[in-house]
Parts: structure tokens; C-alpha cells; sequence
């Protein structure tokens, strides 16, 4: 396959930086909009046809360097039994873990619930000749959902004093949580994924103590059994601001920053191997087309200096961004000399 993506990802030198935008099949197309009509989101994410076809929208709309499953981080928790609703104010699982005695007890887990998302990756692989990010979140951001249920308090606070006040049950769940998402990592990968995401959304939410001591560990069992099989990890802490120190090769191939730190000084903290993803503001594309491209232009010399970049957003496209100006970034991005 000849894919800037992929070869930027490998190491390789290109003539311009790569481009894909988080949340890109979602949200933002007027052809996703028009499915969402006639399907729930839970149809779409769970019909492997109808998954592979919103997957490849973005590719045929945008023209961006690679596609995203279409699919959910919260798979891995419906997969641990846990009952959900998509309400139009976003994920709530019924029986919130924090709540529980026992919380492990609750759980039934049967990975051969994720059989829909590598049938979906069947139908992609069969259908396209991009390359394919196969994705997951990590082990902090799935035990929020799942002690708190809900994401509409985005501060988690039940999940945060869980961590506190019940150390053993938190590694417990961090192991269950960390154990089934190898295995889904793996399958991904077996089903024909070029390269992987985890998503780690709420970093920033504990300590940089607390978070290298009980989460970090599990990423890198996650990092360690994907990159085992030959497949390149991107890892997006978002919010983890300096500890962005810890980042070195051994966590993975490359880092996705988020939109509130400089790219510039995320360079200087992470270690020289880590290849940077990101990470322009959502609302940048809101403003001004002229706003836009003179924003990007000052981006050239970051360019020349450091060639191991893919263009991203800094976290996912926002819903009503208007679409002229999400192919004006992408074109603009394809179109432009960058040496
Ligand atoms: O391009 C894509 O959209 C790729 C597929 C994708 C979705 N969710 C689809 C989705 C991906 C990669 C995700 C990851 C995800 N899901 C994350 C990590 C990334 C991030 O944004 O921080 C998180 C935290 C979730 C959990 C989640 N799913 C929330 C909080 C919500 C509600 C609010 C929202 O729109 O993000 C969802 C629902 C969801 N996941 C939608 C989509 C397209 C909206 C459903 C709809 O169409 O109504």
C-alpha cells in the first residue's frame, strides 16, 4: 500500500505531512447526517455493512489520508456486560459501577460481543485501498464511563474517589478492562487494521503520580501487544500537559497533543522518536478561510524541522463545524509546497 500516512507513521520522509481529523465519519459530513436519519447510532456501529460504509465516508467526501473505524470507545464496556443507552446528551450506562458493592461481580464478560467491529474491518479491508486505524480508549478513560455511567460531567467525580478510596477493586477492573482490550487490539489487527489508536480522552483528569503508577502500566501492556504484531500505535493523552516528559518509545510510535498544548514545546518534552499527531484547535475551522491557511502556513518551518508529523486536530471535529472549511484544511494541506 502507497500511503503518505502509513510511511509518515513508519518514519519515512515525505513531501507533506499526512492529514486525518478525529471524529471525521461522524459528526460533521452531511452524509453521515443524512444516515443518522434513517439509522440510531447504535445501528450504525453495530451493522458491520453499514459501519464499513460510514468508515469510508470521510475517504470519499474528504480526501483525507486515512480512515477511522467507525465504532465507539464504549464497545469495550457493552462487551463487560454493561447495559448502555445513547441519549442525545451522549453514552449513560444503566448501573453505574461506583454505585456497586462489588462492581466486579456485575460484570460478564464475553469478547465474542466484538464480533460485529472485526466484520466491520472485513468489510472496509475487502472495500478500500487506504489505510485503516483501528482504535480503542485506554484503561482510565473506559473505568471513568463505566464507575461514573454518565460523560455529561466531564470531571468524573464518583470515578476520581473511587480511585482513592478503593485502590484494589480500581487495579482489579484496570486489569479486566486492560486484558479484554488486548484481545480486541489483536483481533483488530488479525481482521487486517494497518494502524492503532488509543484514545486516552481523560489523562489529564488525575495526578501525573497517580497516573503513571496505576495507568500507564496498562497502556503499555496494551502498546507492547499491539506494536508485537508489527502495527504502529498512536497514543492521544489528552490533557496530560508535562507529563508528556514520560512519553519515550517504549509507550509508542507516536503521540496525538492535545489543542492546549504548544506543538513546538510537546516536541522538546517527548522523547525524539515519539512522532507527534495534532493539533489544531476544533474551532480554528470555524474561523475565517484566510484565518485558516495563514495559520497552517506558520506551520512550514515546524514542517522542515520535523518531518515525523501527522496533521490532526488537537481533539475530535466538532459537529457544526462548517463543512466548506473542513475540505479548505484538507485541500489546503494536499495542495500546498511544504518544502
Ligand atoms: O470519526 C469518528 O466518528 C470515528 C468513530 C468514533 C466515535 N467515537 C463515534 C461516535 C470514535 C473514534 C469515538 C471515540 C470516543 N467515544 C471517545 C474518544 C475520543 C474523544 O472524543 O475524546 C470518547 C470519549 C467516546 C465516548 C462517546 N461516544 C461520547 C462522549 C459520545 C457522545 C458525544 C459525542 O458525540 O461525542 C459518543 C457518541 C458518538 N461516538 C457519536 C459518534 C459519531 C455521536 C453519535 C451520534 O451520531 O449521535
Amino acid at each position: 500500500m502507497d500511503s503518505i500516512f502509513l510511511k509518515t507513521l513508519l518514519g519515512k520522509e515525505c513531501h507533506r505531512p499526512p492529514v486525518w481529523m478525529m471524529r471525521q465519519a461522524g459528526r460533521v459530513l452531511p452524509s453521515y447526517q443524512e444516515m443518522r436519519k434513517h439509522h440510531t447510532f447504535s445501528e450504525l456501529i453495530t451493522t458491520p455493512e453499514l459501519a464499513a460504509k460510514v468508515t469510508l465516508l470521510p475517504v470519499q467526501d474528504l480526501g483525507v489520508d486515512a480512515a477511522i473505524l467507525f465504532s465507539d470507545i464504549l464497545t469495550i464496556p457493552m462487551a463487560m456486560g454493561m447495559e448502555i443507552d445513547w441519549t442525545d446528551h451522549g453514552p449513560r450506562f444503566n448501573n453505574p459501577l461506583a454505585a456497586q458493592q462489588h462492581p466486579l461481580r456485575q460484570l460478564d464478560i464475553k469478547p465474542e460481543k466484538l464480533d460485529y467491529v472485526y466484520q466491520a474491518i472485513d468489510h472496509v479491508v475487502e472495500q478500500s485501498e487506504v489505510p485503516l486505524i483501528g482504535f480503542s480508549g485506554a484503561p482510565l478513560t473506559i473505568l471513568c464511563y463505566m464507575l461514573q455511567g454518565i460523560s455529561t460531567k466531564s470531571t468524573f467525580p464518583d470515578a476520581k474517589l473511587f480511585f482513592y478510596e478503593r485502590r484494589e477493586e480500581t487495579q482489579q477492573l484496570i486489569n479486566a478492562i486492560t486484558e479484554l482490550t488486548i484481545d480486541y487490539a489483536q483481533k483488530q489487527i488479525m481482521h487486517g487494521i494497518d494502524a492503532f489508536q488509543l484514545f486516552e480522552s481523560h489523562s489529564g483528569l488525575v495526578p501525573i503520580e497517580l497516573y503513571n503508577e496505576l495507568f500507564l502500566p496498562a497502556v503499555c501492556r496494551i502498546t507492547d501487544a499491539v506494536r508485537s504484531m508489527g502495527i504502529p500505535l498512536i497514543f492521544f493523552p489528552k490533557g496530560l500537559g508535562c507529563g508528556l516528559r514520560h512519553i519515550t518509545p517504549d509507550v509508542c510510535d507516536f503521540v496525538s497533543i492535545d489543542w492546549q498544548t504548544s506543538l513546538t514545546e510537546a516536541r522538546e518534552m517527548v522523547h525524539p522518536e515519539v512522532g507527534l499527531q495534532g493539533n489544531f484547535d476544533p474551532h480554528l475551522l470555524f474561523a475565517s478561510q484566510d484565518n485558516i491557511a495563514r495559520t497552517l502556513e506558520s506551520y512550514k518551518p515546524f514542517f522542515r524541522k520535523h518531518p515525523r508529523w501527522i496533521i490532526n486536530l488537537g481533539h475530535g471535529v466538532l459537529a457544526d463545524t462548517p463543512i466548506e472549511n473542513v475540505h479548505f484544511f484538507v485541500d489546503w494541506i494536499k495542495n500546498t509546497n511544504w518544502k
